[in-house]
């Protein structure tokens, strides 16, 4: 059962890592500048060459990497291989604009089968194990990553993807897996599903739930975990740096994700300022790669917010759960305000769900926000009145911990949209 030992790497000391981190990263820094006209670009405009690259910290003074770079060279320029040697293209929708388009050679696929069975192991599958995997499969890295990596830890894969709730209801309750690879707010419709159909979902064979791709609060892991059998875990990852499988949660400690830090180089940055903070600030994360040949990316900006803590249950370093991106800070009459924020204060209310959707409209000069949330299913229908007590609850701890005025609506159950992937939070009406 080779696979299910830990590799050498992940017991090696900071030392070890560190030097090993340092040789991929010139090379991988050489590799982008000689291939890739746009870092060889950036890194003469910024005046550094990769051999001013002595030590780690040095990488402080090579240029960031952002979206904007891989949706000016759209679709291949930022490769740094020739088409010949590519072996997969996968593309993230993005809200806006085009996609951001992502190339992997034979050896890539492998790195990241490798860093994906990894994390399943580290989530606790065991041999034996079935793994139902309901990530979308196609240009999304989830279902693909999640797909090889099983395999390559050696357990059985069933490869259902996104939507036919239903189907997967029954399916999962004669294939019996023992995990489940999701978006944690499609889990929750799957788990709506079980008890639609009569089923106990406490009862289930699910064991384990590796669940990432989008941003979920610890109150929303309680949540799952109570109304399931199964431990719910974090995975984290994004398709520029690879796809899922850069950082991982260990179910041994279960506190934060470890980075696979032998691949991937994190960094985290003051937002504004781009300067590099000590670990254990909060700030903007970034990665450079340490062995990808098809896509290098060096510093690049994730807008994910988190910490660097100290390794655990690994030697690497791990960060925080990631509650917030960036790009999703709504900026209320002047507050700043995270959708994750929202969340933890819903799923304090025990008779609501956590299916929830924030509008913001600015129908005069000021903004206005709703909050769509809906009772639980599970406790029948709610009479008027309770629903207004509901809002009122919800509305005044909005008032309180937030500092904004929302206007809350309880809607029936089923009202607000259900995605079959990464849940849409927030739909943000303002005149740009
Ligand atoms: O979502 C890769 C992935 C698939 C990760 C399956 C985990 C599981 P992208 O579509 O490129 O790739 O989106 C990446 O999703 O920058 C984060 O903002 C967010 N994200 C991913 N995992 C987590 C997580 C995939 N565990 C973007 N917690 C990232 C919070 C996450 N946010």
């Amino acid at each position: 059962m080779k696979n299910f030992t830990l590799e050498p790497i992940e017991k090696a000391s900071r030392d070890e890592l560190a030097s090993l981190q340092l040789q991929r990263m010139r090379n991988s820094l050489r590799h982008a500048f000689d291939n890739v006209p746009r870092y060889r670009d950036k890194f003469n405009a910024a005046g550094v060459h990769p051999d001013d690259l002595k030590s780690l910290a040095d990488l402080a003074k090579f240029p960031f990497t952002t979206k904007a770079d891989l949706r000016e060279t759209y679709p291949f320029g930022m490769f740094a291989v020739p088409m010949d040697r590519i072996v997969r293209i996968h593309a993230s929708s993005g809200t806006t604009g085009k996609p951001t388009v992502v190339g992997y050679t034979q050896k890539d696929i492998d790195t990241w089968a490798d860093v994906m069975a990894r994390s399943i192991r580290a989530a606790g599958a065991r041999p034996g194990d079935k793994l139902h995997v309901s990530y979308g499969y196609g240009l999304f890295t989830g279902g693909l990553g999640a797909h090889y990596g099983g395999e390559r830890l050696g357990i059985a894969v069933i490869p259902f993807g996104g939507g036919q709730t239903e189907r997967q209801v029954q399916l999962m309750a004669d294939f019996k897996p023992d995990i489940i690879m999701v978006t944690p707010s499609y889990m929750l419709a799957i788990v709506d599903e079980m008890e639609r159909q009569g089923l106990d979902a406490r009862k289930s064979s699910l064991r384990l739930g590796i669940f990432g791709a989008e941003p979920w609060t610890h109150e929303m892991r309680s949540a799952i975990e109570s109304r399931t059998s199964l431990n719910a875990i974090d995975i984290y990852g994004l398709s520029e740096v690879i796809g899922p499988g850069v950082a991982q949660e260990c179910i041994e400690t279960k506190d934060g994700l470890t980075v696979w830090e032998d691949h991937f180089y994190p960094e985290i940055i003051d937002p504004q300022t781009g300067a590099v903070l000590p670990d254990g600030e909060f700030g903007e994360l970034v990665f450079t790669s340490l062995t990808k040949e098809a896509l290098p990316v060096v510093r690049y900006r994730t807008r994910d917010l988190t910490r660097l803590l100290p390794g655990t249950a690994r030697t690497m370093r791990r960060i925080e759960k990631i509650t917030g991106r960036s790009d999703d800070m709504l900026i209320i009459r002047g507050v700043n305000v995270f959708p994750s924020q929202v969340e933890e204060l819903i799923l304090k209310q025990p008779r609501l769900a956590p299916h929830y959707q924030i509008e913001v409209t600015r129908p005069d000069k000021l903004d206005e926000v709703v909050v769509n949330v809906e009772p639980r299913q599970d406790l029948g229908t709610m009479n008027a009145a309770d629903q207004n007590a509901e809002a009122a609850t919800l509305a005044h701890a909005i008032k309180t911990f937030i500092g904004i005025s929302a206007a809350v609506r309880v809607q029936s159950v089923g009202a607000i949209e259900r995605s079959l992937g990464k849940a849409k939070r927030v739909v943000d009406r303002r005149p740009r």
